[in-house]
C-alpha cells in the first residue's frame, strides 16, 4: 500500500476550526463540481452527519459489490475503514474495469489515515504465513481452505487468492463456509474467531473441532498436534474490540427487565451472545430486520452503537435499546469526521490527492483472486 500527499496539498488543520454548517455547504460544492467522477461511500457505521453526504450505504459485502460495479467514477472516497477503502481499490481497478476505462484507475481515498480496523490488525501476514508453515508440518495444507473475513489487510486476502482460499463477510460466512468444504476438508479462518466460531457452530461444528489458533504462542499456535489433527476449522485468536464488549449478562438482564424483547446481534459477538440471542446477523440484516418488525416490537440489539442509534431515530414505532450498558463504539471509523470528508473532497476538486489507498500490483492481482471466489459464492 502506498498513499500520496501532494505537497501543494491543502492543510488539514484549517478545517478543524470550520463549524459543522459551513463543513456541509462546502463538502456539498465540492460534490456538485466533480459530479458523477465522485462516489462518496459510507458504512453503516459511520456517524450520522457523514453519512448523509454518502452517495451510497451499505454493509461491508454491500459496499464492495458497489465499488466493483461503478462505471463512471474515478475517485471513491471511502467513510469506513482502511481494509474497505482497499478492497475498493482492488474491485473498482480489476483489469476488465480498467480496460472500459481506457487504463485509467479509479483513485480511493480514505479520509483519515488513522481510520485502521483494530480486528484487522490482529492478524499480519508474516504471523499467518508462519502458521500456515508450521500446519503444513502436522497436515496437509492441501486439505485446508485459507477463508479470511474482509475485515483483513489486503496481503491476506492475497495469501487466500494463492493458496486456494476466498474471502468472506458476515453477510455470507455461511456460504463461504460451504463453498471451501466442498473444495477441501478444514478451513483455516482469520481474522475473527467470533465469526468463524459462530458460523460453524450454527453449520454443526463443534468447538472440539475448532482449536484456536494464538499468533503469540511459539508451538503450533498453543495447540497439540492431535488438536490440529482433530480440526476442522482451526480460528485465528482475532476479535472486534467493539463486538466482544456484549455479554450473556447484558441478554439477561434485558430479559428480565424488558418480557417478550427480542436479542438481535452481529456474529462478531462472543459465542455466549449468539447462543441466546434471537437473531444473529451482518449490519444490513440487523437493518433489514428492524425495518420488517410490526410497531411495537422490542429489541436489544448489540452492534456498533451509531448504527443502533440511527435504527431508534429511523424507528420511533419500536422500541429499540443498545444491549450493552457501555459505549460500543467503533473509534477508528468515527475518526472520519466532516471536517476530514471536506479536506479530501476539497484536495480532489483541486487535483491533489490526499490519502490515496493504492493497493500493490501483485497483491491486488491475489487478492481479487479470493474477492472474485467470493462474489460468485451465492
Ligand atoms: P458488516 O459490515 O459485514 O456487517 O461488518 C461489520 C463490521 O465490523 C465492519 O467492520
Ligand atoms: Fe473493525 Fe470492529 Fe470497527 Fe468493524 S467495528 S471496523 S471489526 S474495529
Amino acid at each position: 500500500m502506498t498513499t500520496a500527499t501532494l505537497d501543494s496539498s491543502l492543510p488539514f488543520a484549517p478545517y478543524r476550526q470550520l463549524g459543522n454548517d459551513e463543513l456541509c455547504q462546502r463538502i456539498a460544492k465540492a460534490k456538485q463540481s466533480l459530479g458523477k467522477s465522485l462516489l462518496i461511500l459510507g458504512h453503516h457505521y459511520q456517524q450520522d452527519e457523514v453519512i448523509s453526504h454518502a452517495d451510497l450505504t451499505g454493509d461491508s459485502y454491500q459496499l464492495s459489490k458497489l465499488a466493483a460495479e461503478s462505471p463512471d467514477c474515478r475517485y471513491i472516497v471511502f467513510c469506513g475503514v482502511h481494509f474497505m477503502a482497499e478492497t475498493a481499490d482492488i474491485l473498482a481497478n480489476r483489469p476488465e474495469k480498467r480496460k472500459q476505462r481506457k487504463d485509467l484507475h479509479v483513485k480511493v481515498v480514505l479520509p483519515d489515515m488513522a481510520a485502521g480496523c483494530s480486528m484487522a490488525d490482529m492478524a499480519a501476514i508474516r504471523q499467518v504465513e508462519s502458521a500456515w508453515d508450521q500446519l503444513s508440518e502436522v497436515i496437509d495444507t492441501e486439505d485446508l481452505t485459507p477463508v479470511t473475513y474482509i475485515n483483513s489487510a489486503a496481503s491476506l486476502k492475497a495469501f487466500c487468492g494463492k493458496h486456494g482460499g476466498i474471502v468472506c463477510t458476515s453477510s455470507n460466512a455461511k456460504a463461504v463456509l460451504d463453498w471451501s468444504f466442498a473444495q477441501r476438508k478444514r478451513v483455516f479462518f482469520f481474522p475473527d474467531q467470533h465469526l468463524g466460531r459462530n458460523t460453524s457452530l450454527k453449520m454443526g461444528i463443534t468447538n472440539q473441532h475448532m482449536p484456536v489458533w494464538n499468533p503469540h504462542e511459539e508451538e503450533l499456535g498453543g495447540n497439540t498436534r492431535q488438536a490440529i489433527e482433530e480440526s476442522k476449522v482451526i480460528l485465528w485468536k482475532g476479535h472486534c474490540s467493539v463486538h466482544q464488549m456484549f455479554q450473556a449478562a447484558h441478554v439477561d438482564q434485558f430479559r428480565e427487565k424488558i418480557p417478550g424483547i427480542k436479542i438481535l446481534v452481529h456474529p462478531e459477538c462472543p459465542q455466549e451472545v449468539n447462543d441466546i440471542a434471537d437473531i444473529s446477523g451482518s449490519t444490513s440484516k440487523i437493518i433489514e430486520t428492524v425495518q420488517k418488525a410490526p410497531p411495537g416490537t422490542k429489541w436489544a440489539i448489540g452492534t456498533e452503537l451509531h448504527l443502533v442509534n440511527r435504527l431508534k431515530k429511523q424507528h420511533p414505532e419500536q422500541e429499540i435499546h443498545f444491549l450493552s450498558p457501555l459505549v460500543c463504539m467503533c473509534a477508528t471509523m468515527y475518526r472520519i469526521d466532516l471536517a476530514h470528508l471536506c479536506w479530501s473532497l476539497e484536495n480532489i476538486v483541486q487535483g491533489t490527492l490526499v490519502n490515496q489507498i493504492h493497493v500493490k500490483e501483485d497483491v491486488a492481482r491475489w487478492s481479487l483472486i479470493a474477492l472474485e471466489r467470493m462474489l460468485t459464492v451465492k
